[in-house]
């Protein structure tokens, strides 16, 4: 362990925080952490935060929805600068948002100085390890997150057939399954659950890319898979810090890494798109649907995700529930990169347990998954690069 020097922190408060919270949780000047701009309120807090040179930004707000604003400019014009949230509890507003919109890290009030220091240590160590990650981006291979803000949308079938086209086009392809309590992708592709994501990150000693391969599983196409553990109650042990780790040593070790998630915009799902080159958004062409990849793809905007860096599914293209390509295009304010229509060869595929790709390749289905791979092929890999 090095010797830190102390951390830069500016401080706000929201007008309307309760000045008996503010007291007890004010860091001091102990605990590594150096109050570089005093209290200002959230609308001077970027430019003292900017003009102190401030590494970490204290905010201490009544509620969620009061801090979102705060949050998204400072992640853009600060990408650099730690976020914690200080909030009484219990929190009004979801904390899921506050973590979306860019908190590193949140402190439910009434708290101690030195938990509050805490977090604003944990916030620092977080940008700097971005940074880190940031900086030798180049030698690591691209990331790719499936994601469908909601259940059944067939983001499992389109992360398996991705991973299955980038394997056939040559490219070393690692698929991990993020669906922690409810994976299902070693069912789908017919891998029994010896070894899991649990096992792997629980597992003593140093993870390096050896260690990774002891724990990845390889189907009959050539994906090789690190599952999601057996069970939901195993789900916990995989956090953000150590699917940070597990993802950092796949992205040396593969040409490219395909990670499939659960029904919601979890702290792991959020930490896989962190880490992401590039996100296929999954939807289904149905009302609710359509507005849930709407939803999705505005969060990922909040987040800072380039719209250029997406590629839109729409699955069961064509169920016929009145929707046209004008009323789809509305909604989400372009059409989908690619449609997949609806069939049977796609649960038929699952008896096969192979992708459709491989098992029925002259499938409908297929065809529009391969398309898929094509596009994301192009998409991430650069033409001087390996080809495939
Ligand atoms: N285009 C399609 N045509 C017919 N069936 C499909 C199609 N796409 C997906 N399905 C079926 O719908 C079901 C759900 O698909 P899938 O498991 O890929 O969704 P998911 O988004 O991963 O679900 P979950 O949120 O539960 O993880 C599966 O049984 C799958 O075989
Ligand atoms: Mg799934």
């Amino acid at each position: 362990m090095t010797t830190a020097v102390d951390t830069r922190l500016s401080i706000a408060a929201h007008r309307d925080f309760p000045g008996n919270l503010l007291d007890g949780a004010m860091p001091n000047g102990d605990s590594g952490v150096l109050i570089a701009s005093g209290l200002s309120d959230f609308s001077g807090a970027l430019m003292a935060a900017e003009r102190d040179n401030s590494e970490v930004l204290l905010a201490f707000t009544p509620t969620v929805p009061d801090v979102l604003e705060l949050l998204i400019q400072s992640r853009k014009s600060r990408p650099d600068m730690g976020l914690v949230v200080a909030i009484p509890g219990p929190a009004n507003g979801s904390l899921g948002e506050a973590l979306v919109a860019g908190a590193h890290e949140i402190v439910i009030l009434p708290a101690e100085r030195t938990v509050v220091a805490a977090a604003v240590q944990k916030a620092m160590a977080r940008v700097s390890t971005a940074a880190k990650i940031e900086a030798t981006t180049d030698t690591r291979c691209p990331l790719v997150v499936v994601l469908g803000p909601k259940g059944g949308v067939g983001k499992t079938t389109v992360a398996t057939n991705l991973a299955t086209t980038l394997a056939a086009k040559g490219h070393r392809t690692l698929l991990v399954d993020i669906d922690l309590q409810f994976g299902d992708v070693g069912l789908v592709l017919g891998i029994q659950p010896d070894r899991t994501i649990h096992d792997l990150v629980t597992a003593q000693g140093h993870l390096d890319g050896e260690r990774l391969r002891g724990f990845v599983s390889q189907t009959v196409d050539g994906v090789d898979v690190l599952l999601a553990p057996a069970r939901p109650d195993q789900a916990d042990a995989v956090t953000a810090e150590k699917l940070t780790a597990v993802l950092d040593t796949a992205r040396a070790e593969y040409d490219v890494v395909i990670v499939d998630t659960p029904p919601a915009f979890t702290s792991t799902t959020i930490t896989a798109i962190d880490h992401a080159q590039h996100v296929v958004m999954v939807g289904t062409l149905d009302l609710p649907g359509l507005k849930n990849m709407k939803v999705g793809l505005e969060t990922l905007a909040l987040m800072g995700f380039d719209r250029d860096r997406i590629v839109t599914v729409l699955n069961r293209a064509d169920s016929k529930v009145g929707l046209i390509a004008h009323d789809v295009k509305k909604i989400l304010a372009a059409s989908p990169d690619i449609n997949v229509p609806s069939d049977r060869s796609v649960p038929r595929s699952l008896n096969a347990t192979r992708a459709i790709i491989a098992s029925e390749p002259k499938a409908a289905p297929a065809k529009a998954l391969r398309a898929l791979g094509e596009r994301v092929a192009a998409a991430i890999f650069k033409p001087d690069e390996k080809g495939g």
